[in-house]
């Protein structure tokens, strides 16, 4: 091997060193697990998927990701019944045993207790199909749609103890449309939230955010000034 190419290996080696170890929580399809996982494979990425855990067995994302060759796990909440706390300490016990520092929910459909949420307060993240705080909580599309909001999106958060609430790092939005309906809405969001989500985990892992106030801000000067205008009129 070159000098060279041995200084190239070695920075590689050193890129690679810093990635932060990422565990992703789903219970369902896992489409933005998917789309995590492919951002991740740039060698400039700056996180890992080292674990994927499911609350519900036989979730369509484990298969997903065991064929990327990620390790995968069943944590069923429902063995647990009402004790969610004892459900969290398992959970937390792989998280801690995979040496996690990051967690992304892809579809987790669980509320989480205080405890838990301390646990990885600040290293925690949750995508959720809306602009928020518009539209907390479930059918979002239908309920954009019901208001004749005329702009809609998704949004990539750090996880508190309230649902869909917490510092907001990253959103994107796409224009309703007069014919729309919650599935059609639902698939372009969907869309953007793949673009998002690994975009906001690629800021955070590489330590390009800061809390203040209880507001994320972007370390990096500038913000884009792209206007969208719905509907536009021609
Ligand atoms: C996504 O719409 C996400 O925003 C919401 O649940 C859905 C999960 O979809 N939290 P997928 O499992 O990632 O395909």
């Amino acid at each position: 091997m070159s000098a060279s190419s041995m200084t190239a290996t070695s920075i590689w080696r050193t890129e690679m060193a810093k990635r932060r170890r990422v565990a992703i929580l789903i219970s369902g399809r896992g489409s933005n697990m998917t789309a995590l996982i492919e951002a991740a494979t740039a060698k400039d990425y700056p996180a890992e998927i080292v674990l994927v855990i499911s609350n519900i067995a036989g979730a369509g994302g484990l298969a997903k990701a065991a064929e990327a060759g990620i390790e995968t796990a069943t944590i069923e909440s429902k063995a647990f019944g009402k004790d969610r706390e004892s459900f969290e300490r398992k959970l937390n016990e792989a998280l801690v045993a995979h040496n996690i520092e990051l967690v992304c929910f892809a579809g987790f459909l669980r509320l989480l207790t205080p405890w838990f949420v301390k646990q990885w307060e600040g290293r925690m993240l949750n995508i959720h199909p809306a602009l928020l705080p518009s539209y907390r909580g479930l059918h979002t599309h239908e309920r954009a749609l019901a208001d004749g909001v005329k702009i809609h999106g998704a949004t990539v958060h750090f996880v508190v103890p309230e649902m869909d609430s917490g510092p907001i790092v990253m959103q994107g939005a796409v224009a309703v449309r007069d014919d729309d309906t919650p599935d059609t809405l639902a698939r372009r969001v969907l869309a953007v939230e793949h673009q998002i989500y690994p975009d906001a985990l690629r800021l955070v892992a590489s330590g390009g955010t800061r809390i203040e106030n209880g507001l994320c801000k972007p370390n990096a000067k500038g913000s884009p000034d792209d206007t969208l205008i719905s509907p536009a009129i021609i």
